[in-house]
């Protein structure tokens, strides 16, 4: 074999123990146990802390019912009650822990009801400047049932 190509090969014979090598360092032992990934990973987002509960959890089998049963028929019930009143499930488990109040300010409701150009035009959307007199909006109308009929 010519001396240039005995180099080449040489060369290229490392490159491939190098890759392999490292390879060996980083690749996790777990990669490849399921498919394409990290097997352990499975087990991390298993034991990850679940802390929403659903909707149904506040109203079907528990506590709020009323509420519930008024939201699920209105307007808003798309909306989840944790989207508002944040995650739950250690409130839904024990009523003992507290939940913090849901966020009453007019920039909450704005984040889905203020005027932008980017929404969908028969979403339902207000100029903030000229609705509703800078009163919280809870003021006039009820989180849980939204419309006025
Ligand atoms: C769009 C946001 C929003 C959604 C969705 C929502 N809430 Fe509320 N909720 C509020 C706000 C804001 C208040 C405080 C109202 C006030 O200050 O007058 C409140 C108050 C409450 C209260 C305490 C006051 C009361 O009226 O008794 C309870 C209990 C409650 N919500 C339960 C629920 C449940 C259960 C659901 C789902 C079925 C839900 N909420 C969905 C925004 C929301
Ligand atoms: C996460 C997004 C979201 C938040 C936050 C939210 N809404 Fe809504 N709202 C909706 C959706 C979705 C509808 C149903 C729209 C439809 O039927 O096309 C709706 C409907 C309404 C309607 C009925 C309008 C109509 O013409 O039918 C009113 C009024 C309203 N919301 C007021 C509020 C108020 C007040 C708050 C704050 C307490 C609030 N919304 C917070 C998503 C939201
Ligand atoms: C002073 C009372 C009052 C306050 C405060 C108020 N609204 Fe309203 N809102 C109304 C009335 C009355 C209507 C129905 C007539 C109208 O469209 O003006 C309405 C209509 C709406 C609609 C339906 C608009 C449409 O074209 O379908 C949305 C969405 C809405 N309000 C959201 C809000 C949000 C978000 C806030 C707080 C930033 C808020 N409102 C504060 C009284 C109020």
């Amino acid at each position: 074999m010519q001396p240039h190509l005995k180099r080449a090969f040489t060369i290229l014979a490392l490159i491939i123990i190098a890759f392999i090598f490292v390879r060996s360092l980083v690749v996790p032992e777990s990669f490849g146990q399921y498919g394409w990934y990290r097997g352990d990973s499975v087990k991390e987002i298993r034991n990850l802390t679940v802390n929403y509960r659903g909707s149904a959890s506040c109203g079907e089998e528990n506590c709020h019912e009323n509420i519930y049963t008024v939201w699920a028929k209105d307007r808003h019930k798309t909306v989840n009650c944790e989207t508002c009143h944040g995650p739950a499930q250690k409130h839904v488990l024990d009523a003992r822990e507290p939940l913090m109040p849901a966020n009453d300010s007019r920039d909450y409701c704005g984040k889905c009801h203020f005027k932008r150009i980017s929404r969908p035009e028969a979403f339902p959307q207000i100029d903030p400047g000229a609705h509703g007199e800078d009163l919280r909006c809870v003021y006039c109308h009820n989180p849980h049932k939204p419309w006025f009929d």
